[in-house]
């Protein structure tokens, strides 16, 4: 694997490999990696040539009082498994390489990034799209890899993509859960080990709340609340907890038949996010 750390470098081996006709696949990640990470390279593997990860803690992305000085960095153990994944090139930026001091453009995807984490965490969101469009133009991919975790964020990116017309497919891939149905997150590693035993009952509350939607007989609203209700009652400080549609994010009315549920809450110092997504024509479908 090829570890380069500066954009000149990045590019000069991008060049010879999409001389020789490579599909080059491109996972950004703020590494502390997981299962979750390697799966997203896994998947980018499949698809193309040559896999590129990027690993840079953007400090755009994170609000004031947020965790970026605690984010955790374990550089050594990242190129470690992503050596074992058979990544082609590591890019290991330092924020001087990535933004200028005197950069005046910000990319800011309206609608989508409004609700949710965006109402929750001002500047997130623009933060992320600043970042992912210099990075998709820094490494020019044809694929580039996303995990579904960050539902919202994979909407950010898809709507950024689609208005800006930048040439690269998104691809997303599922989340990657604990034995405990907890979904694994850098984030994970704030958790006390009675924390962590709490935290799974976040994806508990979502696939209770799926199943009430499957079942009929509840409004969303009710279905809602009660969630938020579960949440709290298990330790949580529930942020939000949103039966959406899959397409917009917008609140799901009993019309739409693609749904996700949205749901972040903090367990302690610790903000946990997850989802599930699930088609109610596919469950409504007369069995052959
Ligand atoms: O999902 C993440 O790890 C980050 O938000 C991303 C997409 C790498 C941008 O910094």
């Amino acid at each position: 694997m090829q570890i380069v750390k500066t954009v000149s470098a990045l590019q000069a081996t991008l060049k010879i490999w999409r001389q020789a006709g490579e599909i080059i696949a491109f996972v950004p990640t703020m590494g502390n990696l997981h299962r979750g990470h390697l799966q997203l390279v896994q998947a980018a593997k499949t698809r193309a040539n040559r896999v590129v990860v990027s690993i840079f803690v953007n400090p755009t992305q994170f609000g004031v009082g947020e965790d970026f000085e605690s984010y955790p960095r374990t550089e050594q153990e990242d190129r470690q498994k992503l050596h074992e994944a058979a990544t082609d090139l590591l890019f290991l930026p330092a924020v001087t390489e990535v933004y200028r001091p005197d950069a005046q453009t910000v990319i800011s995807v309206t609608g989508v990034s409004g609700r949710y984490c965006g109402a929750s965490r001002p500047g997130h969101f623009a933060g992320v799209a600043t970042v992912v469009c210099k990075l998709f133009n820094i490494v020019q991919p044809d694929i580039a890899v996303f995990g579904e975790k960050d539902f919202q964020q994979l909407a950010v990116i898809r709507a950024m993509v689609r208005d800006l017309n930048i040439p690269v497919d998104i691809l997303s891939v599922a989340t990657v859960r604990e034995a405990s149905g907890l979904a694994m997150s850098s984030r994970n590693h704030y958790l006390s080990a009675e924390e962590r035993n709490i935290a799974a009952s976040l994806y508990k509350s979502l696939c209770t709340a799926q199943e009430a939607i499957l079942l009929g007989g509840q409004t969303y609203s009710e279905i809602e609340r009660q969630a938020l209700q579960y949440l709290q009652q298990a330790g949580f400080q529930p942020d939000y907890f949103s039966i959406c549609r899959s397409q917009d994010l917008q609140a799901a009315t009993p019309d739409d038949s693609e749904l996700v549920i949205l749901a972040a809450a903090k367990l302690g110092k610790t903000r946990l996010i997850d989802n599930v997504s699930f088609s109610l024509s596919a469950a409504k479908a007369p069995k052959s």
